[in-house]
C-alpha cells in the first residue's frame, strides 16, 4: 500500500471551507398562477397580501415579475418597453410600491432575443425583448433606473429547439456576459437566477446565485416527485450556491399531504422559495405551512448546505444535513415516501452519523417525540415527507462516502455526458445506494472529488474504494491536492471490487480526489474509511 503525503497549502485549505453565498432566495412569483397575464395592480396587491399576512416576518421578500411585462424594444433607440395595457404606467411605480413596504423586487428576462412568453404563450408583443446584444442598456434600466434587486433570466431565446427565430448560443458564454453587465451597473448585491432547466455546469457557481435544475414545475404530484428526485445528487453542487427546484405549487390543487411535502423538501434541500399562489386567497393551512419557521430555518441555514441522500431502501429515502454547526450533534433529517402506498421508514442514526441516545424533533408538527437508541421508524404516507431535528448525544466521524455525494468537476446535464465525455450519476442496483458515478476520466476536470472528508483528529487511514471496472482500468488518488498514487483496478466482472489507499488525513476538512487525466477510469460506487 501507498502512504500518500499530505501536502495542504493555505489555498487548498481556503478551497475547502464551506462558504455559502446568501441564504436561498424567499418571495413570491408571478408565474405559475398568472403566467403572461400580469398587470401593476395585481403585483402591487400580492406584494400587500404578502406584508398583511405576515409573510415577510418570516423571511418572505422578494416580489418577482416574471414574464409578461414586455412591450416590445424600439426599433430606434433600441429600449426595452414596457407593455402598454398590463403595465400602462411603467414599472417604477411598481418596484417604488414594493419597496415602499421594505420588500425587494425582482424581474425576468431571456438570454437570447425573445423570450419565452413570445414563444410559448403567443405574446407577439415579446419580440426581439431578450438581452442579447441589449445586455448594458437592459442592465441599466433594470437596476439603474428601476432599481430591481433580482433578475431570472431564462433561455428560450438561446437554444434552437426553444425559439422560432431557431437562434442557439452558448449558455456560459450569454451568462457570463450578462453576469457582466449586471456587475457594470456598479450596484452590488444584485442576485442572478439563470434558468436553463438543467444543472448546467460547474461554472453557473461563479455566475449566477441559484440556477433552476429541472423544467417547469406543475401542479401535479408527478412534477414534484420529478423536480425532487432529479434534486438528490445535486448536494455536492449548492454549496456556494442553490440548486433551483423551481416556483412553489403549494397553495394551489396538491393535496394536503403533497403541499407539506413539497414545501418541506423544498426547504431541506435549500431551493429558492418562491410562493406561486394567489397570496390575496390562502387558506389557513397554507398560511400555516408556509409560514413554519422550524423548517425555513433548515432552507435559511447560515451554513448554506443541500441534504444528501444518507439512505435508500426500497423506494424510500432518509436525506440529511448539519444546520447551525458543521460536523455538529444537530442535524436536520428527512424521511420522504415518494411512492404510492404508504410505507415505513427506519432512520438508522449510524447512517446519519449520530451515536447515544438521539433526540427527535418532529418539524411539521412543533413537538419534542423523545429520545432514541439505534433507530427510529416512522409510518410515512404516500407521497409524504417527515422531517426532523435529530439531536446525538455523540457526532461520529462519517465513514461511508457514496459516489453520489460528490463533486465532479465537468460534472453538466446540459449535454449528454456520453457524447461530450463528462460524468454523470448512474443507477446501479448493485452499488449502495443505488447509484454510482460513471463515464469519469480522460480529462483532468472529469474527476471525482469529496470536498469535505472529516477527521477529527487527523493521522493514519485506510481510503476503501468500491469500485467497478470493464476490463483492466486505473485512477490516481489524491488527499488534499498532494501527488496522486496510482490504483490499478484489475477486471471487476459484472459486480464490484475494492481497492485501498493508506492515506494521512489532516485534523478537520480534507479532499479526496480520483482521477485519470488520460484514460478511462474505473466506476466508483463509494469511499469507505478506516481508522488505522
Ligand atoms: C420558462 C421558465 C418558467 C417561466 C416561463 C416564462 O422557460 O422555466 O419558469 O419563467 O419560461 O415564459
Amino acid at each position: 500500500m501507498n502512504m500518500i503525503r499530505c501536502i495542504l497549502s493555505g489555498l487548498v485549505m481556503s478551497g475547502l471551507m464551506v462558504a455559502a453565498k446568501d441564504v436561498p432566495v424567499m418571495g413570491w412569483s408571478s408565474w405559475n398562477t398568472y403566467r403572461v397575464n400580469i398587470s401593476d395592480s395585481l403585483i402591487m396587491g400580492q406584494a400587500d397580501a404578502m406584508v398583511r399576512h405576515g409573510l415577510d416576518s418570516v423571511g418572505y421578500r422578494f416580489i418577482n415579475i416574471d414574464d409578461g411585462y414586455f412591450g416590445g424594444r424600439d426599433t430606434a433607440t433600441g429600449e426595452l418597453l414596457i407593455h402598454p395595457t398590463r403595465f400602462p404606467g411603467g414599472l417604477k411605480p411598481v418596484v417604488d410600491h414594493i419597496h415602499s413596504l421594505g420588500l425587494r423586487a425582482g424581474i425576468y428576462s431571456d438570454a437570447g432575443v425573445s423570450t419565452c412568453g413570445f414563444n410559448w404563450d403567443n405574446d407577439t408583443i415579446a419580440r426581439n425583448v431578450g438581452l442579447y446584444g441589449h445586455e448594458i442598456q437592459d442592465c441599466r434600466m433594470f437596476f439603474g433606473d428601476l432599481g430591481f434587486d433580482f433578475i431570472k433570466v431564462d433561455y428560450c431565446g438561446g437554444t434552437a429547439r426553444q425559439n422560432k427565430d431557431h437562434l442557439s448560443f452558448d449558455p456560459e458564454e450569454r451568462y457570463r456576459i450578462i453576469r457582466e453587465a449586471m456587475d457594470a451597473t456598479g450596484r452590488g448585491g444584485l442576485l442572478l437566477n439563470v434558468c436553463r432547466w438543467d444543472y448546467p455546469g460547474t461554472w453557473v457557481d461563479e455566475v449566477a446565485d441559484s440556477w433552476r435544475m429541472s423544467t417547469d414545475i406543475n401542479c401535479s404530484w408527478r412534477s414534484i416527485e420529478n423536480i425532487i428526485r432529479q434534486n438528490l445528487y445535486l448536494s455536492a453542487y449548492a454549496e456556494r450556491g442553490h440548486n433551483d427546484m423551481d416556483m412553489l405549487e403549494v397553495g394551489r390543487t396538491l393535496t394536503d399531504e403533497e403541499d407539506r411535502t413539497h414545501f418541506g423538501m423544498w426547504c431541506i434541500m435549500s431551493s429558492p422559495l418562491l410562493i406561486g399562489c394567489d397570496m390575496t386567497q390562502l387558506r389557513p393551512e397554507t398560511l400555516r405551512l408556509l409560514k413554519n419557521t422550524e423548517l425555513i430555518a433548515l432552507n435559511q441555514d447560515p451554513l448554506g448546505l443541500q441534504a444528501y441522500v444518507a439512505s435508500h431502501d426500497g423506494e424510500t429515502y432518509v436525506l440529511v444535513k448539519d444546520v447551525d454547526e458543521l460536523y455538529g450533534a444537530s442535524r436536520a433529517v428527512a424521511l420522504y415516501n415518494p411512492s404510492d402506498s404508504p410505507d415505513t421508514v427506519t432512520l438508522r442514526f449510524s447512517d446519519i452519523d449520530l451515536d447515544g441516545k438521539v433526540r427527535m424533533r418532529d418539524l411539521f408538527e412543533h413537538k419534542d417525540l423523545g429520545s432514541f437508541e439505534d433507530e427510529f421508524s416512522v409510518e410515512v404516507p404516500a407521497h409524504g415527507v417527515r422531517i426532523y431535528r435529530a439531536v446525538g448525544d455523540i457526532r461520529k466521524e462519517r465513514s461511508v462516502y457514496e459516489a453520489e455525494t460528490a463533486y465532479m468537476t465537468a460534472y453538466q446535464e446540459l449535454y449528454n455526458p456520453v457524447a461530450v465525455g463528462t460524468a454523470a450519476y448512474m443507477p446501479d442496483s448493485l452499488c449502495s445506494g443505488g447509484v454510482k458515478a460513471a463515464n469519469l476520466g480522460y480529462r483532468p476536470d472529469n474527476d471525482i472529488v469529496w470536498r469535505h472528508v472529516r477527521s477529527e483528529y487527523g493521522g493514519g487511514y485506510e481510503l476503501q474504494f468500491a469500485v467497478m471496472s470493464d476490463g483492466d482500468r486505473e485512477m490516481y488518488v489524491s488527499v488534499n491536492g498532494g501527488p496522486g498514487t496510482l490504483v490499478k483496478v484489475p477486471d471487476s466482472g459484472s459486480g464490484l471490487s475494492t481497492v485501498s489507499v493508506d492515506a494521512d488525513l489532516l485534523p478537520g476538512d480534507n479532499a479526496v480526489r480520483l482521477y485519470n487525466d488520460g484514460a478511462v477510469m474505473p466506476e466508483v460506487d463509494k469511499m469507505e474509511l478506516v481508522k488505522k
